[in-house]
């Protein structure tokens, strides 16, 4: 195996900000914007939102402060970084499962990336702004996902922005995208927050989102919770490290990890004022997944004053959080083939993209011409998915706080914390977390959807 620290291929951070965009743009994603407020929706609305933020605080935040530590004291890529902390030891499997999460990963949110901008294409062209009802609208979006060529035409488009962004590397490619996508996203949410609240009936919906239900709340919910805080947060399959892998010595991780996750989790509740209102004052039902968004909100629009604008708005909101987490998923993998392998960025780039492409086809099909081969009820989309997000995520997560905790061990991590803090108050609390109440939390998630 050939390690190479090339700097010019891996690159740097310019900038704390910069950083701290990015890894934020990689954490808000379609995990933010469909999933969180469905989930918030079936799960007793407020009660949901208070247990999502105690796993985000209590699991989420300490194995990022993990992922960014490992990352930045090897700057490496998930397998050289387990590699260079434990040599020849079945940890760097870990690693591996990493970047074989984000092949698998992005290959289907790809998929979902491609539909993103479609509807930023069909807003444009006023193709999803006059349906009459909430049925019509799904219907259009069921007739879309099956179009073969549709599909993969926006699919290819989703990817080839991702490659054009990581092609340029770290600072030029990604922390610049991040540094002009992440205000944008942030200030079109506000702006249709605005508009969803002004809307006649919003209260409701407001209420909805923040009284809490406590007779919704099960033993599923807090895995559910847990499970969302996972994929929101980008974490257990080393996106988080690979992203640190790229810090100067001289950055506060502590801090960093404390802007991401409270940026992250913010998004996430704006998302929710920007949906429930606007899904209330129309008189609808909160709905399922993806069916939310791409169905029942172009409803919700088309019966809106300015409602077209509003989805242009909300939909090129929706494909920029996609991108920025598109490429650090695509970033990780990319990542592995330069440090282990020695391939240089744009060889390693094409390469797997395109790898990465064609493996997502089946996902892309999976609503049209392969929407009948299914295997035990879920078609291929949801197999990569399930595999990807219900089992890798969880058991990665949960190895590298196990790997922190007890193998490397908190006092070398709390060592490389230290370089910059002079002292890491928390340190204690930390150590707990992660050595404790993190790998226990996730090995209850992961044991749950094995036996679900
Ligand atoms: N966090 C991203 C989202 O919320 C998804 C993601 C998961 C990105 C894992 C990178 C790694 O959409």
């Amino acid at each position: 195996m050939t390690v190479s620290n090339d700097n010019k291929q891996r690159g740097f951070w310019k900038s704390r900000f910069g950083f701290i965009l990015a890894a934020s743009g990689s954490a808000v994603g379609l995990g933010n914007i469909w999933k969180f407020p469905y989930i918030v929706g079936e799960n007793g609305g407020g009660a949901f939102v208070i247990i999502y933020i105690l796993c985000t605080i209590a699991v989420g935040l300490p194995i990022m402060l993990a992922e960014f530590t490992i990352g930045r004291k090897t700057n490496l890529n998930p397998v050289g970084a387990f590699q260079a902390l434990k040599a020849n030891s079945p940890w760097t499997g870990i690693g591996y499962m990493g970047v074989l999460a984000g092949f698998f990963i992005l290959s289907f949110y790809g998929v979902v990336g491609g539909w993103t901008l479609a509807y930023v294409a069909k807003s444009l062209t006023q193709t999803i702004s006059n349906f009459a009802s909430p049925q019509d609208a799904g219907q259009f979006f069921g007739s879309f996902i099956s179009n073969t060529w549709e599909i993969l035409c926006y699919h290819a488009l989703f990817m080839g922005l991702c490659v054009g962004i990581v092609l340029r590397g770290v600072h030029s490619g990604i922390e610049r995208a991040c540094e002009i996508l992440m205000p944008m996203l942030v200030i079109f949410l506000i702006l249709l927050m605005f508009r969803s609240l002004t809307l006649p009936g919003a209260m409701e919906g407001v209420e909805f989102y923040l009284k809490p239900d406590l007779s919704k709340i099960g033993s599923q919910t807090i895995l559910i919770a847990l499970g969302q805080a996972f994929f929101s947060l980008s974490l257990g399959m080393g996106c988080m490290l690979t992203y640190g892998s790229y810090l100067p010595e001289d950055e506060n991780l502590t801090s960093a990890t404390a802007y991401v996750v409270i940026f992250d989790t913010m998004i996430a509740l704006l998302v929710g004022m920007v949906i429930f209102p606007a899904v209330f004052a129309m008189g609808l039902e909160p709905a399922e997944g993806p069916s939310l968004v791409f169905s029942v909100l172009p409803a919700v629009f088309a019966g809106m004053p300015f409602g077209n604008l509003v989805s242009i708005i909300f939909f090129i909101l929706l494909a920029i959080a996609a991108i920025t987490s598109g490429i650090s998923l695509l970033e990780a993998v990319v990542a592995y083939f330069i440090d282990q392998r020695g391939w240089d960025r744009k060889k390693a780039v094409l390469i797997t993209s395109t790898v990465i492409f064609l493996f997502g086809v089946p996902s892309g099909l999976s609503f049209g011409v392969l929407s009948d081969a299914k295997l035990f009820g879920m078609n291929f989309f949801d197999h990569i998915d399930n595999i990807a997000s219900n089992y890798l995520l969880p058991l990665g997560g949960m190895l590298t706080a196990i790997f922190v905790g007890w193998v490397w061990g908190t006092k070398s991590a709390k060592e490389e914390i230290e370089k910059h803090e002079t002292q890491f108050h928390w340190g204690h609390i930390w150590g707990f977390l992660i050595r404790y109440v993190s790998p226990v939390a996730v090995l209850l998630v992961f044991l749950a959807k094995l036996f679900q």
